[in-house]
């Protein structure tokens, strides 16, 4: 086991895990100091290129990110959700990840699903491909409006059986995304690998947030993101001052000429 990995299973029921997503070197450089995991996440699709569904993310699209984001990560563990339909079979899994494995240089990657992919995460596992797991709302299969997890007690069964089923398969993490808070709290207590929450309550080991929405990049409302800057209104500002000074003819000065 890696390093990196090892450092994060161990912060379980001692510190809180910390993981953002990147899609790109810059933001990954400004973010690698204060993380532990960092995903080049599918959510890619919706936020940078405007699709409805995770479904059109391709797998060179992630490959093509990952590449960029790898050149400003070097504390963080990186790890690239793999997209839908690219780890249907064992067979299928494994060379789509070897693949992203060999080009990206990451340290792992995200599947989305439980029970129905066990045999997949135990085959990437053996081979030595870290997989961290996520269950709750996943986006790659959500039919309709996406709601939280764990309001009927089949639906809390279901979360909790597919952890284990994931913990035994030997995912070294497992994502939660729209967990309802005491389940969250279940989950954590009775699995040995990390619980990192989305919209999952404090109960999780850790927690992860889109980076573009943390920095008001995206005009997201979802209830449980939280904009820690407006980035949006610096770059109009920037934008703004850039128009004035060409027009006025105020940049570029002697400074900024050869
Ligand atoms: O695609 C993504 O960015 C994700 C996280 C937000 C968990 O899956």
């Amino acid at each position: 086991m890696s390093p990196k990995i090892k450092n994060i299973l161990n912060k379980k029921n001692k510190s809180k895990i910390i993981c953002l997503t990147a899609y790109s070197k810059n933001i990954a450089e400004e973010i690698d100091k204060y993380s532990d995991l960092i995903l080049v996440g599918d959510s890619l699709g919706s936020v940078l290129y405007n699709y409805n569904t995770t479904r059109k993310v391709t797998l060179s699209m992630m490959i093509e990110h990952s590449k960029s984001v790898r050149q400003g990560v070097s504390k963080s563990l990186l790890i690239v959700d793999m997209p839908y339909n690219t780890y249907r079979t064992k067979a299928e899994a494994l060379r789509n990840c070897k693949n992203v494995m060999k080009q990206t240089k990451c340290d792992g990657v995200k599947l989305e699903g439980g029970n129905k992919i066990k045999d997949i995460v135990q085959h990437l596992v053996i081979n030595k491909i870290p997989v961290l797991g996520h269950l709750g709302i996943m986006p790659q299969t959500v039919k309709g409006k996406f709601k939280s997890k764990g309001k009927t007690t089949n639906e809390r069964k279901q979360i909790i059986r597919d952890s284990k089923i994931l913990e035994k398969a030997g995912a070294f993490g497992i994502v939660l995304e729209c967990v309802e808070k005491s389940l969250a709290k279940k989950i954590t207590k009775e699995i040995s690998i990390p619980t990192i929450g989305i919209g999952s309550s404090n109960n999780c080991d850790g927690q992860i947030l889109v980076t573009d929405d943390i920095l008001g990049l995206t005009k997201s409302k979802i209830k449980f993101v939280k904009k820690y800057i407006d980035l949006r209104s610096y770059i109009r500002n920037a934008a703004k001052k850039f128009k004035f000074e060409v027009s006025s003819k105020k940049y570029p000065t002697k400074k900024y000429s050869y």
